[in-house]
């Protein structure tokens, strides 16, 4: 089987991470990118393969050395995403769009989509994404991208923030609600959509002068150009979804989804919270994965096994019971 993943590192300190072994280059014919800034970014900067095509051992090494990712968030993420978009056989996931360069796919109704695929890890109410069901669910999107930039001036004085990130992901969850028939926001998307509006925050600050005030032009560097900016630091230690808290007390909202058109939103009891981590686990095992892989067998059993223990290791600190939908 593959390596268990590396981390935590040992040297966690601000570093260049804009340095001359991983300069940014434009994209090359076949180069694959996706909905993700952050996968965007290190792939661009060679910090993950430029191609687009990983294993989930490179992600969870570059997300901490490019950007003091903490080991077991990194963990969480890309296990969670790769297990329902990857292929589990050839330990290669793509960070955008299906791609043959990860190898030959598992018996439908196996996805092995990427990144892109809707609805079992990216889902709606991104902030500089489009939902899906308005046709492209990956690419920057300009006009969402003004939001964000509106709202840093009304809210931040020009500045990404905490306070502009509550004000955003409210803007983006409404809109939703009112021009997406088929807007879902459950777990794992509603956990999430909120930990994502902390990113920019958290990562995309020069390590060595964090004051939790993003530059918009800086942010757009990251997001639309997949770009760090020059002399860039990662952050001076290990981050997660730190004032994700501040995001969810701005507008409350449990999760829920449209129901039989726009403007009816109707909560969803069943779904995961932030108050409920283990069933986003329990649920993302026994009704996500399985619904991709119903009845797998020998070499196929066997890795999802593999990747689910990894994935497990995620949830350790939050004394989750472990599942095993495909026995031990
Ligand atoms: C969004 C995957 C790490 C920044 C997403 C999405 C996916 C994804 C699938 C789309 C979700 C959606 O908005 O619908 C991953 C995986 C990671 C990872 C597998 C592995 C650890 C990172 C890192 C950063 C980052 C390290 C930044 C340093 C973002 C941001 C968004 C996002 C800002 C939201 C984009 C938006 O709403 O417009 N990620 N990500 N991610 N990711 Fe990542
Ligand atoms: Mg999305």
């Amino acid at each position: 089987p593959p390596p268990f993943p590396v981390g935590p590192l040992n040297d966690t300190k601000a570093k260049l991470v804009n340095d001359k072994a991983h300069p940014w280059k434009p994209l090359r014919p076949g180069d694959i990118r996706g909905p993700c800034p952050g996968l965007n970014t290190l792939a661009s900067h060679g910090w993950l393969p430029r191609n687009g095509i990983a294993t989930p051992q490179q992600i969870v090494l570059a997300v901490q050395e490019g950007f003091n990712m903490q080991f077991q968030t990194a963990l969480l993420v890309t296990y969670a995403a790769f297990i329902v978009d990857g292929n589990v056989i050839t330990n290669l996931l793509s960070i955008g769009g299906k791609s043959p360069k990860t190898g030959e796919d598992p018996p439908h109704p196996a996805l092995v989509a990427g990144l892109n695929t809707h609805a079992v890890f990216e889902g709606d109410a991104s902030m500089t994404r489009n939902d899906f069901f308005f046709g492209n669910n990956h690419d920057f999107n300009e006009t969402l991208f003004q939001d964000f930039i509106d709202l840093s001036n009304d809210f931040g004085a020009g500045k990404y923030n905490l306070t502009v990130a509550g004000e955003l992901r409210h803007k983006r969850i409404q809109d939703s609600i009112a021009n997406n028939p088929n807007f879902t926001f459950v777990s794992p998307r509603y956990v999430t959509a909120f930990a994502e509006t902390t990113i920019p925050v958290n990562f995309f600050i020069d390590g060595r002068r964090e004051n939790g005030q993003l530059d918009l032009d800086v942010a757009r560097g990251f997001f639309q150009h997949m770009r760090m900016p020059n002399g860039f630091f990662r952050p001076s230690s290990p981050r997660s979804t730190d004032g994700v808290d501040v995001v969810l007390n701005a507008h409350p909202i449990r999760p829920g989804h449209n129901v039989g058109g726009v403007n009816n939103y109707v909560v969803d009891p069943t779904s995961a919270d932030f108050l409920n981590f283990c069933l986003l686990y329990t649920n993302f095992v026994n009704q996500t994965i399985k619904s991709l892989y119903p009845n797998p067998t020998g070499a196929l059993r066997q890795a999802l096994n593999f990747n689910l223990n990894i994935l497990f290791q995620a949830f350790v600190s939050f004394d989750c019971t472990q599942v095993f939908p495909y026995g031990k």
